[in-house]
């Protein structure tokens, strides 16, 4: 067929991870070229997929959108004028592809009555030979395939995903998403978790400019910002104000956590959810003009009726405008009794950040563990998320002990591990020999150099964690922890 395919998509189609798809490529059971897939490859690697039924990618999808606490999207449809290009693109494919196919026909047809006219003055051994290339040109034309229906169904709903969605790819960082419905590039960047450089996000400061390497883009959203002649000519646009039409390539800028600046944003209450009498959540949702951006594992300072405190993000930051907090009741915070006896839906809170520097390292595709200290599971909790919307790890083992606060959020574990194939949970109830616990799980690896460890507690906790991975094999760079902000 000739046609093909990025591995995201691939992904999107069979509907498995791109993990999965990269062992299967380690393995060599499916043959890529330039990180491309090409159609009758992907027909041969996967026989027994249904093409034609795409519940497997929704029920992943639902899967992983419950387990992440993710609001389930909207299946909407592409702006009018995006679908519209989208359309026509795919009737030029199919007008394209029906004149090849008439040519074909044409030149069938010539070749039969070619071998005809030879046939008539041609000995009695040429014409035997010709009637057999004659019968057999007739039979294959008439045979149809055997994975022609395969082949169909294939054709059809990598169409439709194409109509849906486009691919995007960042460079240089390499990161890749899709844009579904009729989200901006910005939106959809910052729901896959990719931290792109950006400031008010409705096209008045110019901080998401872009270039468009390849690929067709549309503005979608009006902008104040305006773009230079020479800017525009060398394709730069605003992210937050444009959408893809078809697959495209950017040149932007990923924002570490020293681009992002320190920000102030008046927050409403949505809820709060106590977990037990020791630590509640608190959920916040920012104005519709000012997102906060932060990474994954960052904490924010919060005040409010004369008190205030320093909680690490539990949230991921592809939720959006929506940001969860842990907060355990500690003797002397006034801001956790205010949150436990008072506070209610609709307060507004004061929130200054982010703040902290352990961030995932998007560079790194090694396998990774996660270890938890109590309330610590807040920003182990964020960096899982933000490490699942990237697809980044090879795998993920993440480590939970309990303090007096409880295994507070062990049903939101569980459904990860059961949702991802990638990801493991190991519960370690309080009062268990954390030092014998550590002594063990560090036993249980015996290739330590090949991981990153991300982990959160107490500086006690954190001490006692490292010494034992790094004496086990764990190469102390790769040790990522900061003690849990407000300890
Ligand atoms: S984020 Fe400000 S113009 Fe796009």
């Amino acid at each position: 067929m000739g046609h093909q395919l990025p591995l995201s998509r691939v992904a999107r189609l069979v509907g498995i991870t791109r993990h999965a798809l990269q062992q299967r490529i380690r393995a060599g059971t499916l043959a890529t070229f330039d990180g491309m897939v090409e159609l009758d490859e992907l027909l041969r690697a996967f026989p027994d997929v249904k093409w034609e039924d795409d519940a497997e990618i929704r029920r992943v999808n639902e899967i992983k959108d419950k387990a992440f606490a993710k609001r389930i999207l909207e299946r909407v449809l592409p702006d009018k004028e995006i679908l519209a290009a989208r359309l026509t693109e795919l009737s030029d494919d199919y007008a394209a592809a029906a004149a090849l196919l008439g040519h074909y026909e044409n030149v069938v047809r010539w070749l039969d009555d070619r071998i005809e006219e030879l046939g008539e003055n041609a000995s009695a051994e040429t014409r035997h030979a010709l009637h057999g290339l004659r019968a057999f040109l007739l039979r294959n034309l008439a045979e149809i395939p055997p994975d022609a229906a395969q082949a169909q169904a294939l054709i059809v709903k990598e169409r439709m995903l194409r109509i849906m969605s486009a691919h995007v790819t960042i460079q240089p960082s390499g990161h890749e998403f899709f844009v579904d419905g009729n989200d901006t590039l910005l939106d959809a960047a910052l729901r896959n978790g990719v931290s792109l450089s950006y400031g008010c996000s409705n096209g008045n400061c110019g901080e998401c400019r872009a270039r468009v390497v390849s690929g067709e883009v549309k503005k979608v959203r009006a902008h104040d910002y305006v773009l230079k002649q020479a800017d525009k000519d060398a394709g730069v646009i605003l992210m937050c104000s444009y959408a893809p039409v078809n697959d495209v390539v950017l040149e932007a800028n990923v924002a570490g956590a020293h681009d992002i600046p320190l920000q102030h944003i008046q927050a409403r209450v949505k809820t709060v959810e106590i977990f037990n009498p020791q630590v509640a959540a608190l959920y916040l949702v920012t104005p519709r003009s000012q997102r906060l951006r932060y990474l994954g594992g960052q904490s924010i300072r919060l005040a409010a009726n004369g008190a205030q405190g320093h909680y690490p993000l539990a949230s991921c930051p592809c939720e959006d405008r929506n940001i969860e907090v842990h907060v355990p009741r500690r003797a002397g915070d006034s801001f956790a009794e205010w949150v436990f006896d008072t506070l209610q839906e609709g307060y507004v809170v004061a929130l200054e950040g982010p703040f902290g520097e352990v961030v995932l390292d998007e560079d790194s595709p090694r396998p990774v563990i996660f270890l938890a200290f109590g309330t610590g599971f807040a920003p182990i909790k964020s960096l899982v998320q933000h490490a699942m919307s990237l697809e980044l790890a090879e795998s993920m083992d993440l480590h939970w002990f309990a303090d007096e606060t409880g295994l507070y959020q062990d049903n939101l574990c569980r459904a990860w591990a059961d949702a991802l194939d990638n990801f493991s949970y190991v519960p370690h109830p309080s009062g268990v020999d954390i030092d014998e616990a550590l002594r063990r799980i560090t036993a249980d690896y015996s290739e330590l150099h090949r991981f990153d460890v991300y982990a959160s507690g107490t500086a006690d906790q954190l001490e006692r964690a490292h010494g034992h991975f790094v004496r086990a094999g764990l190469h102390d760079a790769r040790w990522f922890a900061e003690p849990l902000a407000g300890a």
